[in-house]
């Protein structure tokens, strides 16, 4: 075969050229090449599984002595198997555990109790029998927390106060349990999680907040009492990867020892590719090193962990099975009892098709968080590296859970409720950085804010002052007690109060619990005292049919309620109007055998309905086959058709009487039919089915036609623009204008109209 480049010229497939084009040919797929670690799910180098215990110590794992172990695989051996079930785990086929994720008979504790005995490698071993639509079954049944939630990303490249308020409160509003901010410049990071934290409680108290940036300083933010959960714990699944992190598992065990005792909920990251991207997969698969992530975070105690690649997913999805992977990594997360935020955060993909298709995934089983980060702000302004699903995408996703009938975690908002929300959020900043002597917010920020759609509608603030003033905010003693106080004095009580609840929450330490967040009823604002809804007060119990979480009432309500959905009452109106007066029944209509053309219309026209589906007034309508007719020296006779609202069987009736044995058949919307009498009722000679692209001369076209059909000269088809979206446009339209006609039907022969207009 010749290669691509060796063709000539004119040997090239337009077809391919236009291909070429598309955005799915903008990415990069490769072959597998198992040595430099691009694999995703088995590398012929995965160690087959094993398990050896002896006097209550492991000491042979996944094919490998005590002696040899790396620290991860020590880690795991010492901190996140269960010991207790390990001997059964490791003696049940892995077969029979893949059988067990999708059996609804088996519950979610049986397989969580086996796979918190599993080694990476058997892990993975299960996973390997599983095609995506059984681990999708696999992942509704494991997920942690019954009813699933969503995570959103709220930055922007200003790091504008203002507008990262107001995007956090629409954000809150719009329903995510937890929303994320960070920074451009590190040293913003504080006034970044205040503006954050006063944006997210006036939109719905509850909202669980993060500044996600070093360490340190992220410990120093939520010991302030300015952020509530740390998602910033990366793990890794090779021992070369950690220490270029200048990590263990242990001084990762430490830290998250040290947010959680200050109240803040913990969740690692990890996912498939890191380990490759870092060149230390050690010529394993991604999965395989993902195993281990897992069992590492789950030895060190994190409550969850956001995986599903997280910011590597364009290189698991360069690869075979890659998106599979991905679905797998969640799964297992989910497995062995770990929260999950289940990625679709960095953009994955240039095709909407592939984005789209790869996100069901998650959404349709649904996730503890479907998104590890839905960026609540416009591409250009995430700071988290432009995010997959956007602030333009807010629409599409409220469709696609109306369309499923599956909560993805947001609820549809009007604008009027987003600009209020935006404006109080705005106001409030304002008012903590008056109180707190920080560098004013103008009013004119203030308002730009709330109408904002991106930084570019922001203007620019000095940034020097606010950086010398956020250095002051971190080293004083302010915290979240000032900034309520703040916003007391200057009147935002509810505010301040939701801001108090949060800290009243943290010492009662309930939102740490696996997979915790605030309830979040639909619509509504956060009640105080805040509900957490975890593993513990909301597992998740699928089992099946009719169980488990399902989208119904209140909050089914809710998903629906898209503010494009309109009254279907609405379509027919602009379709009645008066009738024309010029266009009377006269009474039986009989056959002929004059050189004459029937028109014969549905039983709505000129009564019921007025107007065709293009808005054409059912008289003008008339007139201009009439003047077609007319053109080619014939006269036509109109007939109304009462039996039927079909096209043609009005048509076949007209045809039946016409002295020519031609008829138009004309419905009241405007859909039009030549016929000739003997013809099946289904064949025709023209049909004009898109009634919206008829115009007066179109119609016209059709009446002459029909005349040299009479006359026996056959013409050329009417020619009608094809309009291939008018269908999906109005097919609501369609349907009603049509059951009006229905309504219309009764039993009666064709009667006779008398049309009182004159040729010109
Ligand atoms: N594995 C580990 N850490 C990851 N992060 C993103 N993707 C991965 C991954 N696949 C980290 C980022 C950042 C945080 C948001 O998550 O480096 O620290
Ligand atoms: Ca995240």
């Amino acid at each position: 075969m010749k290669r691509e480049s060796e063709m000539s010229a004119e040997n090239k497939s337009r077809r391919f050229a236009v291909l070429a084009e598309r955005d799915i040919n903008k990415e990069t797929f490769v072959e597998p090449w198992p040595e430099a670690g691009l694999i995703v799910a088995d590398s012929p180098y995965d160690p087959r599984p094993s398990l050896r215990i002896e006097a209550g110590r492991v000491v042979e794992m996944d094919g490998k002595a005590r002696a040899d172990f790396d620290s991860l695989d020590l880690f795991i051996a010492d901190h996140a198997l269960d010991l207790s079930v390990a001997a059964e785990a490791m003696a049940t086929p892995s077969l029979q555990i893949a059988h067990m994720l999708t059996d609804i008979n088996v519950p979610q504790t049986a397989v969580r109790r086996l796979a918190c005995g599993c080694t990476p490698a058997k892990l993975v071993e299960i996973i390997r029998h599983m095609n995506v639509l059984e681990m999708m079954i696999g992942l509704a049944k494991m997920r942690v927390r019954r009813t699933p939630a969503n995570q959103a990303h709220v930055t922007n490249w200003k790091e504008h106060p203002a507008l990262l308020a107001a995007d956090a409160a629409e954000a809150a509003l719009r329903g995510f349990a937890e929303v994320e901010t960070t920074v451009r410049v590190a040293r913003n990071a504080p006034f970044n999680a205040l503006a954050v934290l006063v944006g997210t409680q006036t939109g719905r108290g509850g909202v669980l907040t993060q500044c996600a940036v070093e360490e340190s300083l992220g410990l120093r933010l939520a010991m302030k009492g300015l952020t509530t959960y740390a998602e910033t714990l990366s793990v890794y699944g090779t021992e070369r990867a950690f220490v270029d992190g200048d990590d263990t598992p242990w001084s990762k065990a430490f830290l998250a020892a040290a947010y959680a005792s200050r109240g803040v909920k913990v969740r690692f990251t990890s996912g498939t590719g890191s380990e490759a991207l870092m060149g230390h997969a050690e010529r394993c698969s991604m999965l395989y090193l993902e195993a281990r992530c897992l069992l590492v975070t789950k030895g060190a105690g994190s409550q969850g962990v956001q995986n599903g690649s997280i910011s590597c997913i364009a290189l698991p999805e360069s690869l075979p099975g890659g998106v599979r992977a991905v679905l797998a990594e969640n799964l297992l997360a989910s497995m062995i009892g770990l929260e999950c935020a289940s990625g679709n955060d960095a953009l994955a993909s240039h095709s909407t098709m592939r984005k789209s298709a790869k996100l069901m995934l998650q959404f349709i089983p649904g996730t503890d968080f479907i998104c590890s980060g839905y960026s609540a702000v416009p591409k250009r302004d995430n700071l988290f590296g432009g995010g997959n699903f956007d602030a333009e995408d807010f629409d599409d996703w409220n469709v696609l859970q109306r369309d499923m009938q599956v909560d993805g975690g947001v609820l549809p908002a009007t604008e009027e409720a987003v600009l209020a929300v935006r404006e109080r959020a705005a106001r409030a900043i304002q008012a903590v950085y008056a109180g707190l002597g920080l560098p004013p917010i103008t009013d004119a920020e203030v308002a730009a804010a709330i109408t904002a759609h991106s930084s570019d509608d922001m203007p620019d603030r000095d940034a020097v002052a606010d950086l010398a003033a956020a250095d002051r905010f971190l080293a004083s003693d302010a915290g979240m007690l000032t900034v309520a106080e703040a916003l007391r004095r200057a009147g935002f009580v509810d505010i301040a109060a939701n801001i108090l609840e949060m800290g009243r929450q943290r010492v009662a330490g309930d939102y740490l619990q696996p997979a915790a967040i605030f309830t979040s009823p639909a619509g509504a604002e956060g009640s105080r005292p805040l509900r957490v809804l975890s593993a513990i007060n909301d597992p998740n119990d699928y089992a099946g049919p009719g169980t488990g979480y399902r989208l119904e009432g209140t909050r089914w309500e809710a998903l629906q309620a898209i503010r494009q959905a309109q009254s279907p009452r609405h379509f027919v109106a602009p379709h009645v109007g008066p009738s024309s007066p010029r266009l009377v029944e006269l009474g039986l209509a009989r056959p002929s055998t004059r050189a004459e053309i029937i028109v014969a219309v549905g039983p709505a026209f000129n009564t019921a309905l007025t107007r065709t589906i293009a808005g054409l007034e059912h008289e003008a309508v008339l007139a201009a086959i009439l003047s077609g007719v007319a053109d080619e020296g014939l006269t036509a006779r109109i007939v109304k058709v009462y039996r039927s609202s079909d096209l043609a069987a009005i048509g076949y009736a007209g045809a039946e009487l016409s002295g020519s044995g031609i008829a138009i058949g004309l419905q009241s919307r405007g859909t039009a039919v030549i016929h000739k009498r003997g013809l099946a009722r289904l064949n025709n000679l023209e049909l004009f089915p898109q009634s919206p692209s008829l115009t007066l001369e179109t119609y016209r076209a059709i009446g002459r036609n029909a005349a040299r059909y009479a006359k026996g000269v056959p013409p050329a088809p009417v020619g009608v623009k094809i309009d291939n979206w008018a269908r999906l446009r109005l097919i609501v339209k369609t349907a009603l204008l049509h059951r009006r006609e229905t309504d219309e039907i009764a039993d009666k022969p064709p009667q006779e109209l008398w049309f009182d207009w004159e040729p010109d």
